[in-house]
């Protein structure tokens, strides 16, 4: 079961000051900004230059509100349907490798979604982060130029994914979440609207040009990834991932064997076949389910080739080719 209920902004707290003050900020944005045809409900809303649904804009305001970041925060970004789900279990397990055996892990009994949570997921009051141990990890789908100035004091690692790969997983993805309210999302509508940048946390091409750029400002402070190059050599990633949390693998580790094990661990074949991946929702926030085995559909390069004709395949190869035209971000060619 896949539940989307729209928010209707009842659950102002009437003595709470700043609040009421960020619940009326929210209900003016609505009715000013800028709208486009959403994939889950009817509208999103362009909030400065990124397309955002009621929910995540709600979500953005708290984490601007209440949200503190430590300067040893690390936090996951990601364009969703990039590799989120894979990326999380791979953070989770490297850092806490000395926590669980591999025999008998966190993950075998609990989905990905739940080792590290989704800054779009908070609520009103926000989780208490300082009870949690640093480096506390967070994931987030929202644009880096949506997030408060002051993360720029944590570290951020972001993974990137062939557009037209994230463009089919996401219509996969989103299908199933989609209101019952609204006629289906066809393939070809979902196809113009990505094209046009009108797609939840998106444009894509902005999306990952605002974590390029941070990276190219500060990059000890960014990781920047590609689903395809973790597909390709994951132990050189899961090593790159440790050192950059702060945890680099031992002499004893390699001996050991321990990456391999990470990347076992993690592998689609391994998650995806977990009896905990394959029945129940993860809940995010307050408003949102999502059916776990949503979560896991292919995991390969190149599916998009069995959706795209040949002329929509040049059309988003045109668009990346144009929009990374001069900023150094090598294209998807594949
Ligand atoms: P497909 O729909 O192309 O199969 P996200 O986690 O950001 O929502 O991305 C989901 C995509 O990552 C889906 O792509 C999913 O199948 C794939 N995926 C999930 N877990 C994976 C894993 N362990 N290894 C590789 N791909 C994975």
């Amino acid at each position: 079961m896949s539940t989307f209920p729209s928010f209707n902004g009842s659950e102002c707290e009437e003595d709470d000051v700043e609040y009421n003050k960020m619940c009326d900020k929210h209900k003016h944005l609505l009715e000013t900004l800028p709208k486009g045809g959403g994939w889950m409900e009817q509208h999103l809303y362009n909030y400065n230059g990124f397309w955002l649904n009621e929910m995540f804009l709600k979500a953005n305001l708290l984490v601007h509100t209440y949200f503190k970041p430590e300067p040893t925060d690390v936090v996951l970004a990601s364009f969703m349907k990039s590799g989120t789900t894979w990326l999380k279990a791979l953070m989770f397990s490297t850092l806490n490798r000395d926590r669980y055996s591999f025999s008998n892990h966190y993950l075998h009994n609990n989905s990905p979604q739940s080792t590290i949570p989704f800054l779009e997921a908070v609520s009103y009051p926000m989780t208490d982060f300082t009870t949690f141990s640093a480096p506390r990890l967070f994931a987030t789908h929202f644009a880096r130029t949506l997030l408060p100035a002051c993360m720029s004091s944590c570290k951020f690692v972001y993974v990137c994914r062939d557009p037209k790969d994230v463009l089919v997983s996401k219509w996969h993805f989103i299908s199933k979440l989609r209101s019952k309210d609204l006629p289906p999302l066809s393939f070809d509508e979902a196809f113009e609207l990505f094209c046009l940048g009108v797609s939840e946390f998106g444009p894509f091409w902005e999306h990952v040009l605002s974590y390029w750029r941070a990276n190219l400002e500060s990059p000890d402070k960014i990781l920047f990834l590609r689903y395809e190059e973790l597909k390709k050599q994951p132990e050189v990633v899961v090593r790159k991932l440790a050192d950059f949390m702060g945890k680099p693998i031992t002499m004893e580790e390699e001996k050991n064997g321990v990456v391999g094990e990470i990347i076992n661990l993690c592998s689609f074949e391994n998650l995806s076949n977990l009896e905990v991946n394959k029945k129940g929702v993860d809940k995010f926030g307050k408003l949102l389910e999502v059916e776990k085995k949503g979560f896991f559909r292919k995991g390969e390069i190149g599916d998009w080739k069995n959706y795209l004709s040949e002329e929509m395949k040049d059309r988003i190869d045109g668009i990346t080719e144009q929009k990374f035209k001069g900023s150094g971000l090598i294209c998807f060619s594949e």
